[in-house]
């Protein structure tokens, strides 16, 4: 029999402690961004009967890449491809006792069938941040301010990324007003506007022309004039001075006078997703090397009606983990990050055992995370493991030391050595975690 792979399932990543230590930075740093706002953590199942996604999500999630099986019952079951409707269920069912405007937030994992690629995985991780109850453009405005700060608090400036607005009810006034189609071709028409840079421009103009079936001699060129509408008061007349229109126009002054100064008008994104029903934005990457999508979202408010009760207006962003440590890598915003682990102790030989153990107990009453060596191997190979680690101090233990109560502990990040007793050697480790008590980050 040949040996089982050690390879991970095809677009999934084994987080090994060092991957792990810079997910959780990312998700640390997400974390009190949206908590700063005043958004309260949920979980979600990772199972969902699959009829959630077929209702709204878009064909192209629910039916092609989400992954379903039959439960033992006979359920056509899910794993989540995203959150959005599992949030808005939980909203739903407790439509009553929730206290609106409800701002809520999550961390969590999800699948898709994707051809991975870069910034594409089959299983990834996203904060999912939505303000339940409030209509208009100040919520709208909100939940952008929030994904914007949540990049900047990484250390990106303004001219790293860009944030395009548009508005679903304007994108479907000039699918029909203005381009003239009707209730099938209109969608038709915004999915393939949805996909417009990930194809070949022939295929893009020989899908349009099908879609414009008989009217392809006038849409043509409609359509183009649109892709090169760069701004609002550029707009046709049939959607000028819409409600649409003013929306996106207030969306865009609030962020203004919010000094968010990189937000354009984008009459060309549309998001993949069915259920968004106004705003939709997406923040993108400005360098050369990575010039995509990093993450988005939109205003969806006919979700939680789906579920039997009044509908509420909810706006909402999903920020995966994985574009935005590309974005970091490429703009050089990642810190070195080392072990959460302060301090590994050593014992200088085996009659310090015992003192050592001792030493280590005392550390961890203190809140100190302390590892005790309990090898015995020669000393550099212990301080060899401590440094692969990257456990940023040790701590000597022997004879002497033992006697005076003075330890000799080591910065193997800074190469610097000092005498300390425990009470100091406790403040030098918490005062070297750098980030108060999150992932150690060693500005070097
Ligand atoms: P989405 O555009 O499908 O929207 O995904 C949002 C973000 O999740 C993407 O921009 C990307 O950062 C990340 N993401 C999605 N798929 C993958 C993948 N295969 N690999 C790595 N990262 C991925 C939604 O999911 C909406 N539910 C967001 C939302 C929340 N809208 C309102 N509230």
């Amino acid at each position: 029999m040949s040996n089982l792979s050690t390879q991970s399932y095809k677009g999934t990543r084994d987080y090994y402690p060092e991957e792990k230590r810079l997910q959780n930075y990312i998700f640390n740093i997400w974390r009190q961004v949206v908590e700063g706002f005043g958004y309260e953590e949920y979980g979600t199942p990772l199972l969902e009967p699959l009829e959630l996604y077929t209702a709204k999500s878009g064909e192209e999630l629910a039916g092609e890449q989400t992954y379903t099986f039959e439960d033992r019952g006979g359920r056509q079951v899910a794993i989540r491809p995203e959150m959005t409707p599992s949030i808005s269920r939980m909203v739903a069912a407790k439509r009553q006792e929730l206290s609106m405007p409800a701002r809520l937030y999550s961390i969590a994992n999800f699948m898709r069938y994707e051809r991975p690629q870069r910034g594409r995985e089959r299983e990834f991780w996203q904060l999912n941040a939505d303000l339940f109850g409030i209509e208009g453009p100040a919520a709208d405005a909100e939940i952008i301010e929030l994904s914007h700060a949540a990049i900047m608090k990484f250390g990106a400036k303004q001219d790293m990324f860009k944030v395009r607005v548009n508005n679903r009810a304007l994108v479907e006034q000039l699918m029909t007003h203005f381009l003239g189609l009707d209730v099938i071709g209109s969608p038709m028409m915004t999915r393939l506007l949805d996909r417009k840079d990930k194809i070949p421009p022939e295929v893009f103009r020989e899908q349009a022309i099908e879609i414009f079936g008989p009217q392809a001699a006038e849409g043509l060129p409609k359509l183009a004039k649109l892709i090169n509408t760069h701004s609002l008061n550029e707009l046709p007349e049939q959607v000028q001075n819409t409600p649409a229109m003013y929306d996106v126009m207030q969306v865009l002054e609030l962020l203004k006078q919010k000094g968010i100064t990189n937000a354009e008008f984008d009459v060309t994104l549309m998001r993949g997703l069915d259920y968004y029903t106004g705003t939709v934005f997406e923040f993108f990457d400005t360098s050369p090397e990575n010039n995509r999508a990093l993450f988005g979202g939109g205003r969806y408010d006919g979700l939680v009606g789906l579920f039997g009760v009044e509908p509420i207006a909810t706006v909402g962003v999903g920020m995966g983990a994985t574009t935005m440590q590309n974005f970091l890598e490429v703009h050089g915003l990642l810190p070195q990050l080392v072990s959460r682990t302060d301090v590994y102790i050593i014992a200088i030989d085996h009659t310090a055992t015992a003192g050592a153990d001792a030493l280590a107990r005392s550390l961890r009453k203190a809140g100190v995370r302390a590892e005790l060596d309990i090898t015995e191997r020669k000393i550099d190979k212990q301080i060899k493991t401590a440094s692969k680690k990257q456990i940023p101090f040790v701590a000597f233990v022997g004879g002497e030391e033992l006697e005076s109560g003075i330890y000799t502990v080591k910065n193997l990040i800074e190469s610097t050595e000092q005498k300390a007793d425990i009470d100091r050697m406790v403040t030098i480790v918490k005062d070297h975690r750098y980030d108060g008590d999150e992932d150690a980050v060693f500005e070097v």
